[in-house]
């Protein structure tokens, strides 16, 4: 499934914007849904009366129906579930959608989604052979970080696309992605260069995690240092892949 000619990462000097400052928006469950119970109740009793569907078509669909899911998201105009093979062996998590997948419907779509796009083609894989998928589900205002509300809001969905398809191996895109799945406040530069493990808070799943810069950290900062050291985290992934 490798390809062995890997080519070195594309050139690009594209940038994309992103807002650096979390605003201090609380992330209040939206109370017109119909998963959504009383004002006051936890978002973890919203997942406790919410079983996760079996399939993934059907947790697209139980997810998109809870579209806005939370005040602080109420800006954006659509679910962004995430897209790929269902079997994939190799999973890449991401922060959020920005304003680009929120018109498309689809992650990673926009400058940074054209460098994953390059990083997976170098790897020797397709977009259509593995699975792309963010931590949040809609995007959030102004490109800004996800609060941590809304992490704890949308991670229970994201365990459960990686519980369904079980991939070999997780990319974690930046540090919100790998901080969620390793359960620290470790920053990414810390984080990236050694393998790690998502444990499953729901089941006995425990699946490889490489944590890496996100690719629009690459574009705005694209210094052979750090091209080098995202390759190096992505052969590292093929690696892990191919031990099995
Ligand atoms: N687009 C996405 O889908 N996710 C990101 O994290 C950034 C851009």
């Amino acid at each position: 499934m490798v390809k062995k000619n890997q080519k070195p990462l594309l050139g690009s000097d594209i940038l994309l914007a992103r807002a650096d400052v979390a605003m201090d928006i609380p992330c209040m469950p939206v109370p017109k849904h119909a998963g959504l119970k009383k004002d006051g109740d936890s978002l973890t009793d919203f997942h406790d009366c919410h079983p996760m569907p079996s399939t993934l078509e059907a947790l697209e669909a139980m997810v998109t129906s809870q579209f806005p899911f939370c005040e602080s998201l109420s800006g954006a105009t659509r679910c962004v579930f995430g897209e790929g093979n269902p079997d994939a062996e190799l999973v890449f998590v991401g922060e959020a959608p920005s304003s680009d997948e929120d018109r498309l419907g689809r992650p990673f779509m926009g400058a940074a989604g054209r460098k994953l796009d390059e990083i997976i083609d170098a790897m020797g894989f397709s977009r259509e052979s593995v699975y792309i998928c963010n931590v949040l589900k809609a995007h959030p205002p102004e490109n800004r970080r996800p609060l941590p509300e809304e992490v704890q809001l949308a991670a229970p969905w994201l365990y459960a696309q990686l519980r369904l398809i079980r991939p070999k191996v997780i990319v974690a895109l930046g540090g919100p992605a790998a901080q969620l799945l390793l359960s620290t406040e470790t920053g990414i530069m810390q984080l990236r260069g050694q393998m790690a493990e998502w444990r499953d808070p729901g089941s006995s799943l425990v699946i490889a995690v490489v944590p890496t810069f996100h690719p629009a950290y690459l574009l705005r900062n694209y210094t052979k240092q750090v091209r080098g050291q995202m390759w190096e985290d992505m052969q590292a992934a093929v690696r892990a892949l191919e031990r099995g």
